[in-house]
């Protein structure tokens, strides 16, 4: 059961079956799933499959807008036990999109951030992994609005959902760095 966090502007919560829909609007998406790693939903119930059997593993929230409740986008950790980036059970990987008609906004940075927040001062972590693949520009202005620092790159890492191998760039966020930049901030 995860539960469900708050900022000023959005709402983050579980996803339901009844989400399918909504999901599959932005999902279908080419500007979407492929710079995240996995191919365009192709029909609302592969929308519902994968809100089954993805979304309600680890801990994955909808994105929503707050005043409206509409779902804008995804963001959620892999658990030590599902990211090959994670040394031990104190550590989870992040991962985040968002709809293209709601880009530009600040939406993930500000849903990020209390992600983050509830990952170190809730789940007790001691660091969060995130990565892009090469090129993607705009994943990596959210990972250092969000204070990642890049850790290091990996060349011809498979993507199995899109069968291709990639670059990828790989930051960290230890619980200290954030502690650091948070005081300062509060
Ligand atoms: C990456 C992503 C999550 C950013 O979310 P967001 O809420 O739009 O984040 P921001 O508003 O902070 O924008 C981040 C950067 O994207 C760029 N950007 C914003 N709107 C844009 C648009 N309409 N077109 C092109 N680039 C845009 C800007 O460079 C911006 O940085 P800036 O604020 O310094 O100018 C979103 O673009 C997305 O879902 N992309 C596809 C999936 C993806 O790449 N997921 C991450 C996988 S690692």
């Amino acid at each position: 059961m995860i539960v469900t966090l708050e900022t000023k502007r959005l709402i983050l919560r579980p996803w339901k079956e009844e989400d399918a829909e909504n999901l599959y609007e932005l999902a279908k998406d080419e500007r979407i799933g492929p710079s995240a790693g996995w191919p365009p939903h192709k029909s609302v119930s592969e929308s519902k499959e994968i809100i089954k059997s993805r979304f309600f593993e680890d801990i994955t929230f909808a994105v929503c807008k707050k005043e409206t409740g509409e779902i804008m986008g995804c963001i959620g950790i892999s658990l030590s036990k599902n990211s090959d980036l994670c040394a031990s059970e104190a550590e989870a990987e992040i991962g985040y999109w968002i709809g293209f008609p709601y880009w530009g906004n600040g939406y993930i940075p500000e849903a990020a951030a209390e992600l983050i927040r509830y990952c170190f001062e809730e789940l007790k972590l001691q660091k969060i992994w995130c990565r892009y693949f090469d090129g993607n520009e705009k994943s990596k202005r959210v990972q250092e609005k969000c204070g990642f620092v890049y850790y290091r790159t990996v060349h011809g890492v498979p993507c199995n959902l899109l069968g291709e191998l990639k670059t990828e760039h790989i930051s960290q966020l230890t619980l200290n760095e954030w502690r650091k930049t948070h005081e300062k901030q509060n």
